[in-house]
């Protein structure tokens, strides 16, 4: 509560504590004393009697580096949680999940109803994931990726996009998110991911000057475009 009252623009920590404990804070109508309340986000705040705004959902891009894992928290190991610093995560999920040695486009919310939708099956919303392949991928496989490959789940892979760039990296296109699922298709055509960058989620697509480690909210454009992304 505390930060989120300061990221509000209420005041520093400490002001916006001393306004908590004077009584000048309601949540959905009753008095809040304690900075340390938790919040989901979706509460109506007021502050001396004014509806505190601050953002109902929020947005992140991070470009995920390799070594951190997907998750909102873990005992041992560094989260994307754990990087988006100075943000108040409490609320935060990540949308999918990118394997540890996996680097590239994460997208972070707490807008259940969008994330759930952009992970559905039923929306096709295309991930674009740059590899790099132990051998190379030659045209007979690119086919069999692109048609639909058996993975070894109940179904074969949905039809996809898949090209080799100059530099001879597999560029593969995949509408589903099953787990592990570049390197299993890979492996399913008798190759190997060594690398993998994911680069685009739906219209999201993972900024060049975005370094490894770093994150930004997104912008209202970007929003908008997800929402379209799953319109259909
Ligand atoms: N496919 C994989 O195999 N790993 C990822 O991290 C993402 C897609």
């Amino acid at each position: 509560m505390d930060k989120l009252l300061a990221d509000a623009g209420m005041g520093t920590r400490s002001q916006v504590k001393e306004l908590l404990r004077r009584g000048f804070v309601t949540v959905d109508g009753a008095v809040c004393k304690k900075g340390e309340q938790k919040v989901s986000g979706q509460e109506r705040i007021c502050c001396q009697g004014q509806a505190v705004e601050y953002a109902r959902y929020r947005y992140y891009m991070l470009h995920k580096p390799q070594g951190v894992v997907t998750a909102t928290r873990d005992a041992r190991e560094k989260t994307v949680l754990d990087l988006l610093k100075g943000v108040h995560t409490a609320d935060l999920s990540p949308v999918g999940r990118l394997d540890k040695d996996t680097e590239g486009l994460l997208l972070l919310t707490n807008d259940g109803e969008l994330a759930h939708r952009l992970l559905s099956p039923k929306y096709h919303v295309d991930k674009c994931y740059l590899a790099r392949t132990a051998r190379p991928v030659e045209a007979e496989a690119l086919a069999v990726l692109e048609q639909g490959v058996d993975i070894g789940d109940d179904k074969p892979t949905l039809p996809a996009v898949a090209k080799v760039n100059e530099q001879g990296e597999l560029l593969l296109t995949i509408r589903e998110g099953r787990y592990h699922q570049v390197k299993r298709m890979l492996r399913a055509v008798d190759n190997e991911v060594l690398y993998l960058k994911r680069l685009s989620f739906g219209s999201l697509v993972l900024p060049e000057d975005l370094e490894a480690g770093a994150f930004r909210a997104l912008t209202e454009e970007e929003q908008e475009r997800l929402r379209h992304d799953i319109s259909g």
